[in-house]
This record gives C-alpha cells, sequence and structure tokens, in this order.
C-alpha cells in the first residue's frame, strides 16, 4: 500500500542496497541497513545503518524488529537466522528456505538435477581423494571445481587438471562441487521476477564478458546477440528454474552456451545482479524497482527494454588503492545516453567494483561503438 508506512530492511549495504534504495525514491520507502560499515555505500540514502556482521543472529534480529520486510543484497549472510525470524512470522525476500539452497552450490546444482533443469555434469566430493576417486566419471582433461560454500566473483571456482590432481600438485581446501570444464562457452544472464502470488516475468537476455583476471563482468548488453529460438530457450529455462523454488524475489539465473549449442544452468544469485544494472535505465522497470515492487506487494512491472543497452563496469586498477576521481568525467557525461554511477566507496583497490556506466543507442552496432568510445575514456586516478 502506497504510501507505505513500514520500513523495508536489507541484509548488506553494498552498492547492491544503495540502488535498491534509489530505486523507489519516488515512492518515499525508508530503508533500514545492516552492514559492518556505518559508511557503507548505502549510507547517503539510507535512513538508518545498524552496525554490525551479516552473520550476526542478534543483529539480524534487531534489524527485523524495526522492518515488516526483510531482504538481503549478498548471499553470504546468516540463512540460519533468517529462517528463525519467518518461522516467527516476518516476511522475508526471497524465503530463507530458497537462500539456504543457493549458498551451497551442491545443493544448486543438485536442484538443478530434482527438477530436469540442464547444467554442467558434475558430482560432489568432501576432499581430493574422493575428487580423484571420481573425476574419470566426466569427460575431458580439465575440471571446475568449485568450493561449495562462501565463494564469489571467481573465488572458490579453480580450473584443474586431472594430470594435477593425480600427481598431488592440488589440493580442495574442502568440500566442493567438480564440474565438467566446458570450453569456449559464452555467458548469458536472465533477470526473473516472482511476486508472492506466483506470477513470474523475465527480462531480455544479457550477453556478459567476463575480465579473466579478475573474474568480474566486464562488459555485457542486452539484448543479446542470438538468434530469437535462443533467445526464447535461454528465458524458459530461466523461468522454469525461477518456477522450482516457489518463492518470491528477484533472481539472475547465469547461463552457459556450449560449443555445441546446448543451454547450461550455471548458477543462481537471489538479489538484484551485476548482470542487471543497465535495466537502471534501458528498462521500463529496473531490477531495483522489480525487487522494491516485490517487497511491497504491489505488481510486476513491465520488463521491456527502451532501447538497447551496455554496462561497462568500472572497477579500481592494478596498484590503484586511496581517494580516486573518476578520469574524462566532462567528456563521458558529454556523450548522449551514457549514464554514470558510482557506489561511494571511500577508496579505491585493484578490481574492487567502484561504479558502473550504462550506454543506450537506436541499435546494436551503435551501441558497440559508443561502448567502446565509453571503455577508452573510462577509468579512475588516484588522488
Ligand atoms: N563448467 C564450467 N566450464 C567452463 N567454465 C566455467 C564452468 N563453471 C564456471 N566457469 C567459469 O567460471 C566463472 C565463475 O564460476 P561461477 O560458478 O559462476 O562462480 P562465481 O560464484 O564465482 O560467479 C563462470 O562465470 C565461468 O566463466
Ligand atoms: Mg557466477
Amino acid at each position: 500500500m502506497l504510501p507505505y508506512t513500514s520500513k523495508i530492511g536489507i541484509i548488506g549495504g553494498g552498492q547492491l542496497g544503495k540502488m535498491l534504495i534509489e530505486a523507489s525514491r519516488p515512492w518515499n520507502i525508508e530503508y533500514v541497513v545492516l552492514e559492518n560499515d556505518s559508511k557503507c555505500p548505502a549510507w547517503l540514502v539510507a535512513s538508518e545503518v545498524i552496525e554490525g556482521g551479516l552473520k550476526d543472529a542478534g543483529k539480524i534480529q534487531s534489524l527485523a524488529e524495526k522492518c515488516d520486510v526483510l531482504t538481503y543484497e549478498i548471499e553470504h549472510i546468516n540463512a540460519e537466522a533468517l529462517l528463525e525470524i519467518e518461522n516467527k512470522g516476518k516476511v522475508v525476500i526471497p524465503s530463507a528456505r530458497i537462500l539456504q539452497i543457493i549458498q551451497d552450490k551442491g545443493l544448486q546444482k543438485d536442484f538443478y538435477t530434482a527438477h530436469q533443469l540442464p547444467t554442467a555434469d558434475y558430482f560432489l566430493a568432501t576432499d581430493t581423494a574422493g575428487i580423484i576417486e571420481k573425476m574419470d566419471s566426466l569427460p575431458g582433461e580439465k575440471l571446475v571445481v568449485k568450493q561449495r560454500k562462501g565463494g564469489y566473483d571467481g573465488k572458490g571456482v579453480d580450473i584443474v587438471s586431472k594430470e594435477e590432481l593425480r600427481a598431488g600438485n592440488w589440493n580442495t581446501p574442502g568440500p566442493c562441487v567438480v564440474e565438467a570444464f566446458h570450453e569456449n562457452i559464452t555467458e548469458y544472464s536472465v533477470i526473473v521476477a516472482a511476486d508472492r502470488h506466483g506470477n513470474l516475468v523475465s527480462y531480455e537476455l544479457i550477453e556478459m564478458y567476463f575480465n579473466p583476471l579478475s573474474n568480474l563482468v566486464e562488459f555485457l548488453f542486452s539484448p543479446a546477440e542470438v538468434s530469437p529460438d535462443l533467445e526464447a530457450e535461454c528465458r524458459e529455462i530461466a523461468l522454469n528454474a525461477i518456477k522450482a523454488f516457489h518463492g518470491a524475489g528477484l533472481f539472475a539465473v547465469e547461463l552457459f552456451v556450449t560449443n555445441d549449442a546446448r543451454v547450461l544452468v550455471n548458477e543462481i544469485a537471489p538479489r538484484p545482479h551485476n548482470s542487471g544494472h543497465h535495466t537502471i535505465e534501458g528498462s521500463y522497470t529496473s531490477q531495483f524497482e522489480q525487487l522494491n515492487r516485490i517487497l511491497l506487494d504491489l505488481p510486476l512491472g513491465d520488463t521491456g527494454m527502451i532501447k538497447p543497452s551496455a554496462m561497462i563496469n568500472l572497477v579500481g586498477g592494478e596498484g590503484q588503492s586511496g581517494r580516486y576521481r573518476l578520469k574524462n568525467e566532462r567528456e563521458l557525461l558529454d556523450i548522449p545516453g551514457v549514464y554514470v554511477h558510482l557506489y561511494n566507496k571511500a577508496e579505491i583497490r585493484p578490481h574492487r567494483k567502484m561504479g558502473h556506466i550504462t550506454v543506450m543507442a537506436e541499435n546494436l552496432s551503435a551501441l558497440m561503438e559508443k561502448a567502446g568510445k565509453v571503455r577508452n575514456l573510462s577509468g579512475f586516478e588516484v588522488i
């Protein structure tokens, strides 16, 4: 109901929380954020920041008491505490039950299998001996070993050869998922929104390019350059994956298309995602407004695209640390259809996500040309 008289609680006060709050400015919603640092990216726009750890059950409880609906902008939080809060009747979106599956890459893979969702072949192992015992069940010489818990942005994911394993040159630090390695995949993402009444919508397919060193999404654009059939197949698989959760939320479904044109579900994020930032300007309803609508129990918004859009991540360069400023700000802001977002981080660090730029154009070829120009101009200098 608008005007909304209660508050929304967000576990995590990073850039995703900040952009979630910014998206509801016309609706005057109050947010309370839980974050370690009172000067986190979201502090400027949140009504209140509770200082505390994201796994601290007591702090999560204090946040819950101040709000009537809770969400989170990061998955490495205390899911058990959230489950308890939910069992007492508080609305948590997405449900702690969904978060528990997503937090554990092993449970995620088993979930895809149980729901007939295509995914790379895999097995679970608790230690290196367990990997060696089963590794020949997967084809090829290389394997992808993913730690079941705690990984993000490529941390906790290793490409390991069977030979290295046999020779005892690589050991897993803990329980892991071992996947078949797919050479030359293209990576896509579909943002899917599910309201509290079982309605689902998806956004147009997003084509993503990662930095091989940092494993961060470096550049993406939408609509993806694929056939209408492949686009439809990706969106259908993504919708089916989220339908299988039977719960509300805003999700990003990361997909691979293999070199033999198979679509595989890689992983799912239960929150707004880096791959959906272009929707802020590029779509009639951004991923952030969409999540606000779900939290407020309003109808889902139009996911249609206004114009082809690209997003360039602004990250700290090698050796950069301390205070900083955006390079070429006048030149960048002089280009029509260019939107700069800065995440309000006090200091720059190598590979740290500092902001992003959305670029819009009338068609894909004009978009690529403009995005190339923006990429060359963008970056930071340390001051
Ligand atoms: N089975 C695979 N075959 C080939 N590349 C993979 C495979 N699994 C993951 N990758 C690569 O590693 C990246 C990170 O893996 P992902 O499971 O998405 O972990 P994270 O949680 O760190 O994002 C992917 O975006 C992809 O580039
Ligand atoms: Mg990923």
